[in-house]
């Protein structure tokens, strides 16, 4: 089976009420620990590439690597770049074999937004690529939490109807609470995601996938383990994973996920170098460090996003 979009994978997911998760890939390793996972469970996947990780593996390394996992698992996989950031660069990689792009002009005003999206729609579609947009504005990972400040980044359902009309957009990334990296949320603090937000949205477009970035949970486990391990991470803390359960059965199709994948993987590597510190051969502390991306996924897949026998 060759590279798919996420057309028939949303709209099954939606149907479902389950999501699919898109796991961030920069190398072989990451590449394997996550299609393994899914292969285990049969479950349908979206592979995604920031600039930062094309920068940094090359767009033919990691385009190969991925058609290496479509062939070895023969699963439904699409290839996605995340974060795009300008006509350009989504281009390229519409070009270079994606099957999906992310426009990510979220933090132009509403009417640059559009048409910037539009522009990409207007390219990816006569590509056959799909295209993900996004309204609303995450918190960075050194936002302060203010609460009006905080509501002010997240999306606006009134405005949801116009903007997928006008920009022909395939799914759209919300704002309800998510952000990105591993300091999510204030120690001590309840965390708690809009689900209200996207209530509203869906009333407003039904059937229409929903995406949420910003989704790791950075599981205090190997937040712990990192911290014992030579780390320095205090005050780690993501989003609660029955929230984005409950998210994955409305209508959110795609779970975006990197920092959980970097935090396995990280402690791992830590940890075998303390009960190793002799060895050198990188082989040696990637297998466990792979082993631990491919527990993880395999975790999400069945307890955050439900899309487990879903392939
Ligand atoms: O949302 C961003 C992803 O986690 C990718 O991060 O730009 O460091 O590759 P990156
Ligand atoms: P996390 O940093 O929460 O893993 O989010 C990843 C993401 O949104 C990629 O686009
Ligand atoms: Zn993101």
């Amino acid at each position: 089976m060759p590279l798919v979009t996420t057309k028939e994978m949303f709209e099954k997911a939606y149907n479902g009420g389950y999501a699919i998760g898109a796991f961030n890939v920069n190398n072989m390793e990451i590449v394997q620990g996550i299609t393994e996972a899914a292969k285990e469970l049969n479950a349908p996947l979206i592979l995604q590439v920031s600039k930062g990780a094309r920068a940094y593996a090359n767009h033919t390394y990691l385009i190969k690597l991925v058609e290496a996992a479509v062939i070895e698992t023969g699963l439904p996989i699409a290839l996605h770049l995340d974060h795009g950031n300008s006509f350009e660069l989504c281009k390229s990689c519409i070009d270079g074999g994606f099957t999906s792009v992310m426009i990510d002009a979220s933090s132009k005003p509403f009417e640059e937004n559009i048409a910037l999206t539009r522009q990409v729609v207007e390219y990816a579609h006569d590509h056959g690529v799909v295209v993900e947009a996004e309204l609303g504005t995450l918190a960075g990972i050194e936002d302060e939490v203010n609460v009006s400040a905080e509501d002010s980044s997240y999306t606006r359902p009134e405005d949801v109807q116009e903007f997928v009309q006008r920009t022909g957009c395939d799914s759209l990334a919300i704002a309800i609470g998510t952000s990105h990296g591993a300091y999510k949320f204030k120690p001590g603090t309840d965390p708690k995601l809009r689900l209200d937000i996207l209530e509203e949205v869906e009333k407003r477009l039904p059937g229409f996938p929903i995406v949420l970035h910003g989704s790791s949970s950075v599981p205090q486990e190997f937040v712990k383990i990192i911290n014992e391990n030579g780390g320095n991470m205090p005050g780690a803390i993501g989003v609660p994973e029955d929230q984005l359960r409950q998210a994955a059965r409305m209508a959110v199709c795609k779970i975006n996920i990197d920092s959980d994948l970097r935090l396995a993987m990280t402690a791992s590597i830590r940890q075998y170098f303390s009960e190793h510190p002799d060895h050198f051969d990188p082989r040696q502390y990637l297998s466990p460090a792979r082993d631990a991306i491919r527990a993880m996924v395999k975790h999400k897949i069945v307890d955050v996003l439900g899309c487990d026998g879903k392939a």
